[in-house]
């Protein structure tokens, strides 16, 4: 299985002379199912060219920090969210020590600051600029801040001298950050998540549904994709795009979203509901089109939908973990505490859908995650950090 599957790459390439080896290296990422963009220093396209790596990666080059094209096409600061890992191969003496500074007067330097992803430098320089007290203090600074170095590994280098600064193996960097980022955490395990709205037909041209978009649930599905686990994502009709390595099984109703969801459930060692269920719906649907014409008031009875997660949560083949979200616009947590207990839950997310910045339609999210072992506040990031952080408590807590 790609180890790296859908892992979103920003790889920087600085001036180095190592820098020929980031096209070996963007090709090892994308065997092992990663998503590259690239951004290169001016000193990095003395050395290689941007349409080498265009072609390579499969997507424009980013270089300039001013490139009006570019950050319409997608901003630096955009680029910064996109990512999930940061790696800097080949990494120059100056780019380490521009690092260090903490400059973000070109691309790669405002990238690295505006990202929350973990930060790789593979360095590569000559033998003597690596051993300098300069360069090893400023490996150290970074190292000290969190950042993973890799190499550099020893050698006969390009200037003619011998000893360390070569810039390690490609093939040796995907392995590090394949070991580092910790894949195989839900390895084995079957997730099955809910994701989006239901909809509720009144006639063949109404329906009532909610303003869910499939964003929480979807990136929940890469989340586990990404930690090893057979994913199944029952999703209510939405406009996301499909996640490599989900099974997707589409419904529109809730009657439809559970009996997918029972079925899957039944094999799951996790249960996540992230759609927004349509609770009621009426209680005949009209053949044709309801037509206005002279009718003043209309009633619509509704009558109740299963609720999905509660008859999971106490079903005979019950997973080990059900997870639910509350989607609330007052007394967020109280509210979603109680949830918790009537729908014997183990955890709940609790998200304040009144704020628009985050929950419904929104590519971020906050919320408090309530669990029998006390709560996780999980402050406003995008949805996808959420997923990866709430994959990760769940996986500590499995049996
Ligand atoms: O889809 P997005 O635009 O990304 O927005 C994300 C979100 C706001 C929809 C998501 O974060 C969220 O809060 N999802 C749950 C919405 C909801 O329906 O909350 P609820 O409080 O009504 O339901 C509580 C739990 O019971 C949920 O896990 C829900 O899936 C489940 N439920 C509800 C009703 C029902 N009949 N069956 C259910 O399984």
């Amino acid at each position: 299985m790609a180890r790296l599957l859908n892992r979103n790459f920003i790889l920087g390439i600085t001036g180095s002379i190592a820098a020929y080896k980031a096209a070996e290296l963007t090709r090892d990422l994308i065997r092992e199912g990663a998503n590259v963009r690239v951004v290169m220093t001016e000193g990095a396209c003395g050395f290689i060219t941007p349409l080498t790596m265009q072609a390579l990666s499969g997507h424009d080059v980013h270089m300039d920090l001013l490139d009006t094209d570019a950050e319409a096409a997608m901003g630096h600061i955009e680029l910064a969210r996109w990512a999930d890992v940061m790696l800097i191969a080949p990494a120059s003496a100056d780019s380490i020590a521009r690092l260090v500074q903490g400059r973000a007067n070109d691309l790669l330097g405002a990238c690295v600051l505006a990202t929350p992803a973990p930060l790789f430098i593979a360095p590569a320089m000559n033998q003597e600029m690596w051993a300098k007290e300069a360069t090893q203090d400023n490996i150290k600074v970074l190292s000290d801040r969190g950042a993973t170095v890799l190499g550099p590994s020893s050698g006969s280098q390009a200037c003619g001298d011998v000893g360390a600064g070569r810039l390690l193996e490609p093939a040796l960097i995907v392995e590090a950050i394949t070991e580092t980022l910790g894949t195989g955490l839900l390895a084995g395990r079957h997730v099955v998540i809910t994701a989006g709205p239901t909809r509720e037909p009144i006639c063949p041209v109404r329906y009532i549904s909610n303003r869910s978009s499939g964003k929480m649930g979807y990136a929940l599905a890469e989340a586990c994709v990404n930690a090893g686990a057979k994913t199944t994502l029952i999703s209510g009709p939405v406009n996301c795009s499909a996640v490599d390595g989900v099974h997707v099984i589409a419904v529109e109703t809730t009657q439809e979203m559970h009996d997918a969801s029972l079925l899957a459930a039944a094999s799951a060692d996790i249960f996540i509901g992230a759609a927004a269920v349509v609770d009621f719906k009426p209680e005949s649907v009209a053949s044709q089109k309801i037509k206005r014409n002279g009718v003043a008031e209309m009633d619509l009875r509704l009558v109740p939908n299963p609720d999905i997660i509660a008859t999971i949560a106490n079903s005979a083949s019950r997973p080990s973990l059900v997870m639910g979200f509350a989607a609330e616009t007052e007394d967020v947590r109280e509210y979603a505490r109680q949830k918790l207990e009537k729908k014997s839950l183990d955890y709940i997310f609790a998200n304040d859908v009144s704020d628009a910045s985050i929950g419904f339609d929104s590519d971020r999210n906050a919320g408090v995650l309530i669990g029998q072992n006390g709560n996780i506040e999980m402050p406003i990031s995008t949805k996808r950090i959420l997923a990866e952080a709430i994959i990760g408590e769940l996986s500590r807590h499995l049996d």
